[in-house]
């Protein structure tokens, strides 16, 4: 018989966590207004918000915490650090930050500028916040068959050479770089192919533009290339990451991810002139260039997460658990991003809450329920966190309502799986009873899905 699948690691800490009622919930996300990143997390059993800086560290990323150098300048820790990015990415030029979006503040005020374009496959929103903040465009290039989400295609993360042409054809002088994200946040953690990353460095090679790669889950991105791109089987996920840097000419990277630290990002580079031009920007937002807003220990936490990460283990362990998750929901018919993404599931929730009109936001209403029903947060990737088009200021209803339940890195069981996968089966059972969903009472300009204010429609 062959054995069954089991975690690559074993567990030496462990946080206690607590149940609720009902009632403290209907209490708590009320005092919330209904925005579950106003929740205190102690308030919340399950958290699947997000997967960001959220992962358990590993014992030889503690150990290695307690050699950190925290010198101000010129700290073993940053070398060590370079030296692993260098290594896996091939990139030569390194400017430490505090996170992915600050990697995007610090390299975006050098690159973009009024009226540019940046087109890439679904930026993730704080990319998207840091072009449209410079009063640029970030233009979506995503394949159609993204928005399908019971298509099941394994590249459903790529940017379509077309659409990338065609703005390449009519605005290449305003073009700065090329983004690409890896894996595909916004699209339901969805891969991008090796294939498709030769074409996006083909086609800014006819037009002589640079290609940057939102790096946060490459590591993600290089499993499922082994695993389903055809030439891959049989090479190793560094081996992979560094075919796939090596059509880039640099990163942002949220280290919070991929890198499986609480806190860190970084930019890295093959080009001097990027380099050169951001580095005055780090010194004036982040800090020193051998620091950049991190700690020495964190770098030095950082250097061994991002070996341990990029090796097929640790990432099968971690795949397969959101596989597992989505299995759960295959039972109950719940309707999700096909096939499961590498960090989450997200659930269709325009496919959920049939009876929720859009201008009353279902993936928001199912969120707010979900908590209600167990204590699981997650998180809307929906009508609210796309912001108001910067022009119309209408409402962005073109793209997807989804539910994200983002899996934490190393950190919960299948049996808490079981637990999400059934609260989401009684929400589910429920849905025809639900009819009206979200009103906004406050909302930011910007980036409105972290402090909206909200309150049930019609009451
Ligand atoms: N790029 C992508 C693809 C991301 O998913 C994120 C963050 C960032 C950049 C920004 O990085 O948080 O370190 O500043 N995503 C988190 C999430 C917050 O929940 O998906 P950061």
């Amino acid at each position: 018989m062959e054995l069954p699948f089991a975690e690559s690691w074993k567990i030496k800490m462990v946080e206690p966590i607590r149940k609720s009622t009902r009632e403290e919930r209907e209490r708590w996300i009320k005092e919330a207004n209904y925005n579950v990143f106003q929740l205190k997390a102690e308030n919340v059993y399950i958290d699947c918000i997000t997967d960001s800086g959220t992962g358990a560290m590993s014992d030889r990323q503690w150990a290695a915490l307690m050699l950190g150098d925290e010198s101000y300048a010129g700290a073993t820790s940053f070398f060590k650090l370079k030296e692993v990015i260098t290594r896996l990415t091939g990139f030569e030029y390194v400017i430490p930050t505090h996170q992915g979006r600050a990697a995007e503040n610090v390299l975006f005020s050098y690159l973009v500028h009024e009226g540019d374009i940046v087109p890439g496959n679904s930026h993730f929103d704080t990319t998207k916040g840091h072009i449209e903040g410079r009063h640029a465009t970030a233009l979506d290039c995503t394949i159609d068959e993204a928005k399908d989400t019971q298509l099941e295609i394994p590249f459903k993360g790529n940017v379509d050479p077309k659409k990338l042409e065609k703005a390449l054809a009519e605005h290449a002088d305003k073009i700065p770089f090329i983004i690409v994200t890896i894996t595909n946040n916004t699209a339901g953690g969805q891969p991008v192919s090796m294939q498709n990353l030769r074409e996006v460095r083909a086609i800014a090679d006819k037009y002589k533009k640079p290609v940057l790669f939102d790096s946060a889950r490459f590591a993600e991105n290089a499993y499922f290339i082994k695993t389903r791109e055809k030439g891959y089987a049989d090479k190793t996920i560094k081996e992979i990451a560094r075919e796939m840097f090596d059509l880039a000419d640099g990163m942002t990277m949220s280290a919070k991810k991929d890198g499986i630290v609480n806190m860190g990002g970084f930019i890295a580079t093959r080009r001097e002139d990027w380099y050169e031009g951001a580095k005055g920007y780090c010194i004036q937002y982040e800090g020193y260039l051998t620091y950049g807003g991190m700690n020495g220990r964190d770098m030095n936490a950082l250097a061994v997460g991002l070996d341990e990460n990029t090796e097929f283990d640790n990432l099968e362990t971690r795949i397969k658990q959101v596989e597992y998750l989505a299995k759960r929901l295959d039972e109950f018919g719940i309707p999700y991003q096909r096939p499961a993404g590498g960090h989450a599931i997200f659930v269709d929730a325009s496919k959920v809450l049939t009876h929720v009109p859009k201008e009353e936001f279902p993936a928001q209403t199912l969120t707010v329920e979900l908590y209600l029903e167990a204590g699981i947060r997650g998180c809307e990737i929906g009508y609210i966190l796309a912001d108001r088009d910067p022009v119309t200021r209408e409402n962005r209803f073109g793209g997807l309502d989804l539910l994200r339940l983002c899996v934490p890195r190393r950190v919960y069981t299948n049996n808490h799986m079981d637990v999400i996968a059934v609260a989401l089966k009684n929400v589910f059972d429920r849905r025809e009873q639900i009819t009206r969903g979200m009103e906004i009472v406050w909302e930011a300009e910007l980036l409105r899905h972290f402090t909206v204010k909200l309150k049930p429609a019609g009451k």
